[in-house]
């Protein structure tokens, strides 16, 4: 027997037990005639003693262990002299009378703790240990634990679990695809899921009624905080149901975490409209942790002879409360921060409340003190106020960079703590929308989202104005989720199909056999898919998702500790019948 205890299992009342435990050694501190190691397992840290007028080969065999070394010990059980309370079992050592030294480790090109003295790159050639550290491990922990939740809760409502194919073509969810070669049938290639949308859908048509799973899906799109490669879905999909009926089975899956996990009771999820989203927060995924919604100041500040206003298509400004006090450096700050390209507005303007209720603008050539006391009255800000105002030729354009200045202040002011959350269904998207690059209208969702009823006959007059039964779940700002009312009428899905450019013998190549299962009885359905990723970086508090994904991949979308993606054999490539033509 390797070990009958855990490096975080014991505490005072296990006092005079004789035990044995193994894991790896974390700290080894030498004063004088005591030695102290801190052995590490999963489940804790515990102090082992050695001493050496008690045990002296033991003592010496204790001086000869370094970092990692994985050892098994036994001794008793003894109440510490000098308690450390920041370990649950800071109270207790052991008091080591054999030693066996299990394996013996070179010194870690990092240190294995909390704060590690290792960068990124590093730690993520190493990513096993780095998954040794606790902060690091405690991530998947969660992710563990929220999968598990999830599992439960699904499975009480009748959901089954069902596996999906990963050898597929492609499926439509709007990135690029992966592809794998085809040995057998050269000169073709699977595509890996971006999602099983259509799978899933087919097993409506197939009766299973209720669907979920926990499931790989791959994008070849540019990575940021929140997107890898790959990454994990909790893909659902509910027959013989409406949107209603989806939005309160997944706000209870949601309300199950909250309270499982965090303790936290969620209140009922209020609805913003897509619509709203855009004119309040200039985000399809706002960030409902503090207020500073856009004000809309056209009607305001256009006509008083400052051509920059005057010949913009948008007005907009938020209030920043009790920021008046901001220094001209702070200020100066703020105008490069959306001057930066990644924004690109073209300045900042920007007025204060002063403490006797007159507003002092970066304007005020042009304007009144009456002009601006409407503004403040617009604003509705108070003495302290700081209001900033950005405008814009274009009217999407401009929400956008307000939306990044409005979490920019959110920031600075303090108002996105991480342990508070806030959490809406945003609702009513767009059916389709335009893209500069394809010079198309495009599926804002997916191609298989139904519209709203109501609006079916703008399908033929204006398309860009139809609304989906399509919706989203927003926690602090992130889209944890989303999904949509299918169509299943062939008819209206050619129609569709049509409006985003597909001829009917494209949509029929590429989607037949959907539109030809509908054809057997396709029940009405809908569902949604969860990032599991970014559900678990939010519960867990965390910037990027990289964080609770044991093995990720960096922002080139490389595994640096694999070295994949790799070169192939000259043979494999060979039996694939593929040529590459490696320039250098
Ligand atoms: P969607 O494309 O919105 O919908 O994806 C669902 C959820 O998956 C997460 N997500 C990602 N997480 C990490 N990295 C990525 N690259 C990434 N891309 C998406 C997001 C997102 O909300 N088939 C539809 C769902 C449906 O209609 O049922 C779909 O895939 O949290």
């Amino acid at each position: 027997m390797y070990r009958n205890t855990t490096c975080g299992e014991l505490r005072l009342s296990d006092v005079n037990k004789t035990v044995t435990l193994a894991g790896w050694v974390q700290r080894i501190r030498k004063m004088g005639g005591m030695t102290f190691v801190d052995l590490r397992d999963r489940y804790g840290i515990t102090q082992l003693a050695f001493n050496q007028e008690v045990n002296k080969d033991v003592f010496e065999q204790a001086n000869r262990l370094g970092r990692e070394f994985v050892v098994q010990a036994t001794g008793v059980v003894e109440e510490r002299y000098s308690k450390n309370s920041n370990l649950p079992t800071g109270d207790i050592e052991i008091n080591v009378t054999e030693l066996h030294v299990l394996n013996e480790a070179v010194t870690p090109p990092f240190t294995i703790e909390d704060e590690s003295d290792g960068g990124d790159d590093l730690r993520m050639k190493y990513r096993y240990l780095d998954l040794r550290r606790q902060c690091v491990r405690k991530n998947l922990e969660l992710r563990h634990k929220m999968a598990f939740e999830v599992r439960r809760y699904l499975d009480e409502q009748g959901f089954l679990e069902v596996e999906t194919p990963v050898l597929v073509n492609s499926t439509p969810e709007g990135a690029r695809d992966f592809v794998v070669p085809s040995r057998m049938n050269p000169g073709q290639f699977y595509a890996l899921p971006q999602s099983p949308q259509i799978l899933k859908q087919l097993l409506m048509v197939a009766g299973f009624d209720r669907y979920f799973q926990i499931v790989k899906c791959f994008r070849d799109e540019d990575l940021r905080a929140d997107r890898q490669p790959e990454f994990t879905q909790i893909d659902c999909e509910m027959s013989f149901v409406e949107q209603e009926d989806i939005l309160n089975m997944f706000e209870g899956m949601s309300r199950h975490l909250f309270k499982v996990i965090k303790g936290i009771d969620l209140p009922k999820l209020p609805r913003m409209t897509w619509a709203d989203a855009m004119k309040y927060y200039g985000s399809d995924k706002p960030d409902t942790r503090f207020g500073m919604r856009f004000v809309e100041l056209m009607d305001v500040l256009k006509g008083y002879g400052f051509s920059v206003f005057d010949n913009a298509a948008y007005i907009g400004g938020i209030c920043a409360q009790g920021a008046a006090s901001y220094t001209r450096k702070q200020l100066d700050q703020l105008t490069e921060f959306v001057k930066r390209p990644q924004i690109g507005a073209k300045g900042l303007v920007y007025a204060r409340v002063e403490a006797d209720g007159t507003v002092k603008s970066s304007v005020d050539k042009f304007y009144t003190q009456d002009v601006l006391q409407q503004l403040k009255a617009a604003m509705q800000a108070e003495p302290g106020d700081l209001i900033l105002i950005i405008c814009d030729d274009d009217e999407m354009k401009g929400r956008k960079k307000l939306c990044e200045l409005r979490l920019e202040m959110g920031n600075q002011l303090g108002l996105r703590d991480r342990n508070k959350y806030s959490c809406l269904w945003v609702i009513d998207f767009p059916m389709y929308e335009w893209s500069d690059e394809e010079q198309r209208l495009m599926a804002m969702h997916h191609p298989f989202t139904s519209p709203k009823p109501e609006d079916i006959p703008l399908l033929d007059t204006n398309p860009a104005a139809v609304r989906a039964n399509a919706y989203d779940m927003v926690i602090n700002g992130v889209e944890v989720g989303g999904g949509s009312i299918r169509i299943h009428d062939a008819k209206l899905q050619q129609k569709v199909f049509e409006i985003l450019g597909f001829t009917p013998e494209q949509a029929q190549r590429k989607f037949g056999f959907l539109m030809n299962a509908f054809k057997f009885g396709a029940p009405p359905h809908g569902g949604l898919a969860y990032g599991l990723d970014r559900f678990v970086s939010l519960f867990a508090g965390l910037d990027s998702i990289r964080d609770c994904i044991a093995f990720p991949k960096n922002n080139q979308g490389r595994d640096v500790m694999l070295g994949a993606p790799g070169i192939i054999d000259q043979e494999q490539l060979d039996e694939l019948q593929i040529k590459v033509d490696l320039k250098d």
